[in-house]
């Protein structure tokens, strides 16, 4: 049966070019179709122990090996089933590479149809964040969370680590009792906390969807399919937050189709998860920094749930493609908080989105300013860019605009309903508009103009530009207080939203002084307010205008949030000027103890 020695193996291994740049499964040989994991969760060792069973389809009948994904795993044993039949099987760990991580290579003997691969994980696993209690809401139970986008699956299963991959799952998990175990998968809101956990997912889902996190966790629900899980203390709060979550179905129901994943739940993670949200299938994952208290910040549910049509249903084919997960669910995000909570609004959110596209244009290289990516090679961590959630949905607001939304809406829909559960690339999406939109309308668009979306570099001249009529008042407001016309207080500002606070921030001129500075803080309060994206750009500003009093509460927040998004800017900023390189150092010496691998990952960059 061994057709060939170990050391053929390895050769054969390198040398196979995989259909996926970021992966090095031989998936166009051998597909993954579905996964079960055996796993026990252990906070003392800081890992996940057991197996993973995998069925196989063979698309290549003569394929004689399996490659997966690993990322600094413990391969145990392996043994390739072929019904009753369990022998062990020859594998190989090919050497660390830093960004991909370990081929495994697994012999595969010609009747076998299932492997099953004894492992563990290591404590640092670039996926996983174990949290000790202090660093949870709670203080007394521990807590773990996985984070597998873009390829961090891999550091937690060995697996066909690529978005082209679809596979179902189903999973046993083992945890100390009083802790509640929750997956990507069929969550029951009545399990007991009893530390033995069953899950099943039916629906096909790419490697970077699986998920878990175990925790002191509670529920609440928000609807007849949707609810909250939160630590206790935080789970009100959670649940009165998020009220609107059903209604949001309902909209992206109204203008896509039927939702297709059964329950839609939310999960609150500690601080220190790394995004803002995580579009895992059934289950959300969301940063606390979105509870600000007054809804304002619910936009990020809209985008997570509208992952559930574009990203989940329909996804990229490999990360170069990233633009069709993250433009279209920012596109559809707008046009839920549009339904939802009013056109000016949406406006707003929008703006403040191409203000953060320009700024972001001005320090990419050009050759990054395409909706096509180019990151083979690179570790797509770097995608997620302005350029593949703004120009993307500008892209599609563009086709909106000249189709209108009754051509255009009906349209999305059906890319939606004919490549549901498929994975698809940016030359599928073209071909799927020409035909179903260009041909028919002809005229409407020229082939140069969507080539400035896909492959050139800045903001199209021909690109929508948003004017929402509230932020002109802040630019007045702002202007005229600058003029010395009219005093902070007499600002009409109980009125204004958090994207107006915003507006006023980010708006602040090079020119305004420290006295300036000061006379907002003691109006506003700035340097101490709650909502974390004015906070944000409360500190970004105080770094800009060398404003000392914001330096404390920002060191604070630096240690209180690990939300990517955040600290890495901040990080920069304070890191472009050698005043503030020392704060930067010590700030960061402080926080990273608490902080996300991937987290950390990005900070070391800036951090030196
Ligand atoms: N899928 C992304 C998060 C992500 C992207 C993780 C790439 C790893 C690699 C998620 O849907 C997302 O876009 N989150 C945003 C929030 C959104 C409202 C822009 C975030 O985390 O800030
Ligand atoms: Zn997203």
């Amino acid at each position: 049966m061994r057709a060939f020695a170990a050391l053929a193996l390895f050769a054969v291994t390198t040398a196979h070019a995989a259909p996926d740049p970021h992966s090095y499964a031989n998936s166009d040989a051998v597909r993954v179709e579905h996964a079960h994991l055996d796993l026990k969760v252990s906070f003392e060792q800081r890992q996940l122990s057991g197996f993973v069973e995998l069925r196989l389809k063979r698309l290549d009948p003569n394929a004689h090996r399996l490659v997966l994904d690993t990322r600094d795993l413990t391969i145990e044993s392996v043994v390739a089933i072929a019904g009753d039949d369990y022998p062990p099987t020859p594998f190989k760990l090919a050497p660390r590479d830093p960004v991909f991580g370990s081929a495994l290579t697994i012999e595969l003997p010609a009747a076998a149809d299932r492997v099953r691969i004894h492992y563990h994980t290591a404590p640092e696993a670039s996926g996983l964040q174990w949290l000790e209690p202090a660093l949870t809401a709670g203080k007394r139970l521990p807590f773990m969370f996985s984070q597998s986008q873009a390829i961090h699956a891999r550091s937690w299963v060995p697996i066909q680590d690529s978005p082209a991959v679809r596979f179902t799952y189903s999973a046993r998990i083992n945890t100390p009792k009083g802790l509640l175990a929750r997956m990507s998968a069929d969550n029951n809101p009545l399990d007991a906390a009893d530390g033995d956990y069953r899950f099943t997912m039916q629906q096909p889902i790419p490697s970077y969807l699986l998920a878990i996190a175990v925790g002191e966790l509670k529920f609440a629900p928000l609807g007849e399919r949707s609810g909250v899980y939160a630590e206790p203390s935080v789970l009100d709060a959670a649940a009165w937050e998020f009220a609107d979550t059903e209604r949001m179905i309902e909209i992206a129901e109204s203008l896509y189709g039927p939702y297709r994943w059964g329950r839609y739940d939310l999960l609150v993670l500690p601080p220190s998860f790394p995004y803002g949200g995580m579009e895992n299938p059934r289950l959300t994952f969301l940063t606390p920094t979105v509870i600000a208290g007054d809804r304002s910040l619910v936009s990020l549910i809209a985008h997570e749930l509208a992952h559930s049509w574009s990203g989940n249903l329909v996804t990229n084919k490999d990360w170069n493609h990233f633009w069709l997960n993250e433009g279209f669910t920012t596109y559809v995000e707008n046009r839920i908080v549009e339904a939802a909570f009013g056109v000016e609004r949406a406006d707003m959110e929008r703006q403040l989105a191409e203000r953060d596209l320009d700024e972001e244009l001005a320090t990419v290289p050009a050759a990054d300013q395409g909706l096509r990516g180019h990151l083979s090679g690179r570790t797509p961590d770097d995608g997620p860019t302005e350029v593949a959630y703004t120009k993307g949905m500008t892209f599609l607001r563009f086709l909106e605009q000249r189709f209108g939304r009754e051509v255009f809406d009906p349209f999305l829909r059906r890319w939606f309903d004919s490549h549901a559960f498929g994975s698809v690339d940016t030359d599928d999406f073209l071909a799927f508009l020409k035909n179903e939109l260009i041909d028919r309308h002809p005229g409407k668009v020229s082939g140069d103009e969507i080539f400035q979306f896909i492959e050139g570099p800045g903001y199209p001249a021909i690109a929508p530009r948003t004017h929402a009529a509230r932020f002109d008042a802040i630019d007045r407001s702002l202007k005229a207080w600058l003029a010395a016309e009219v005093e902070l207080g007499a600002l009409d500002s109980k009125t204004w939203s958090t994207q107006e606070w915003i507006r006023l921030i980010e708006g602040l001129p090079a020119s305004v002084d420290l006295k300036q500075m000061a006379s907002l803080d003691a109006q506003f309060k700035l340097s101490s307010v709650g909502n974390s994206e004015v906070a944000f750009a409360w500190y970004v500003q105080a770094i800009a205008h060398d404003y000392p009093p914001a330096f404390a509460p920002m060191a604070d927040f630096l240690k209180r949030i690990g939300r990517r998004k955040f600290v890495v800017p901040l990080y920069t900023a304070l890191m472009n000027k050698p005043a503030y390189q020392a704060f930067a150092r010590e700030s960061y010496a402080k926080a990273r103890p608490g902080y996300h691998p991937i987290t950390r990952e990005s900070v070391d960059a800036v951090v030196k």
